[in-house]
């Protein structure tokens, strides 16, 4: 039998744990800077809608100038790609504008801790939409999830409905992305980095026309006079710093999308939502009482522990084949 100590990775294998270590520690990384300038920009100018948009718009027109130069090669796409692509669009719009909606009436580290719901989310819509069913430990590990969430939103010293809500409304739009998402990238003609750029460009468009029906130019007028009277011109680099980060870090992940499996994934955004949290609480200093921290301390831990049940329960090639890459 062989010993652990035995067991040398090959160097091919070696070189891809590398590479999708690099893909990780970068999209944290983005994350947590995404996370801190958007707040810093919602805080100063709070139109979470025109802030999606631009975040879009951004990540869109750094795409089309990489295709241009060929800088990238531009994807080569049909109608039919396109026609996938649309649901997808649907569910990335809603659930980012629903994200910053919600971060534009809480603190960033209160998002996140709702957000770390998302696996609970995956399992429910497998479960009733989807027709799939799970063992008992997996909907026994949901507990925890779903009561540190309960606990955390209970005693949040700034709750607020909107910004739970929002919160909430994402988890569900992005379990539906990911699920269409991965469906559309079988196959592999258009590659990780190209398929978020064309989700980016198609979510624009979808989502410019509500933005403008939301908020409207002259409220932004207003508030962009505001802004630059509290806090100066620097909210302008801000706006630009947010919006070119979350292009980044959105990016990454979808590179790193197309070279694990679906667990790894849902794994590395649990770990990455603990140093957006704990960085966001440090820098906005956001008050947090110990139960508060209990709460999303079970949260978390619960997410460890879907994973764990997860991969116990199932044979591997099982989930990624028959589970439809639902686990986010
Ligand atoms: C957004 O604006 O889309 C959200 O902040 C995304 O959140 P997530 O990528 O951490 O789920």
């Amino acid at each position: 039998k062989e010993s652990k100590a035995e067991v040398v990775p090959a160097p091919s294998e070696a070189a891809a744990k590398l590479k999708i270590s690099i893909y990780f520690a970068t999209w944290w990384a983005l994350n947590v800077i995404f996370n801190i300038y958007n707040k810093k920009v919602l805080n100063a100018f709070p139109y979470p809608w025109l802030t999606s948009t631009l975040s879009l718009a951004c990540g869109s027109a750094m795409m089309l100038f990489s295709w241009a130069t060929r800088l990238v090669e531009a994807p080569n796409t049909d109608e039919d790609f396109w026609k996938a692509l649309f649901p997808v669009a649907v569910a990335h719009t809603i659930g980012h504008v629903a994200a910053t909606v919600s971060m534009s009436k809480v603190a960033v580290s209160f998002t996140h801790i709702i957000k770390s719901a998302e696996p609970a989310f995956s399992v429910l819509v497998s479960r009733f939409i989807l027709g799939e069913s799970f063992p008992m430990p997996v909907y026994l590990s949901l507990l925890p999830i779903i009561g540190g969430c309960g606990l955390a939103a209970a005693t949040e010293l700034n709750f607020n409905m909107i910004g739970f809500m929002g919160a909430m409304i994402s988890n569900l739009a992005f379990v539906f992305r990911n699920i269409f998402s991965k469906r559309g990238m079988k196959g592999k003609s258009v590659s990780g980095m190209n398929y978020y750029a064309c989700l980016s460009i198609m979510s624009l468009v979808i989502l410019t026309p509500f933005a403008i029906a939301m908020e409207g130019p002259q409220m932004w007028a207003a508030g962009w006079q505001t802004a630059l009277k509290e806090v100066g011109p620097n909210v302008l680099w801000w706006i630009a710093a947010q919006s070119v980060f979350y292009h980044l870090y959105n990016q990454v992940s979808y590179m790193s999308l197309d070279q694990i499996s679906p667990l790894t994934f849902s794994i590395g955004n649990t770990m990455k939502r603990i140093s957006v949290i704990v960085s966001s609480i440090i820098i906005f200093r956001t008050p947090v009482r110990p139960v508060n921290a209990l709460g999303a301390a079970i949260a978390i831990f619960g997410t460890f522990l879907y994973s764990q049940v997860i991969l116990v329960s199932f044979d591997f090639l099982f989930v990624v084949t028959k589970m439809n890459f639902c686990f986010c």
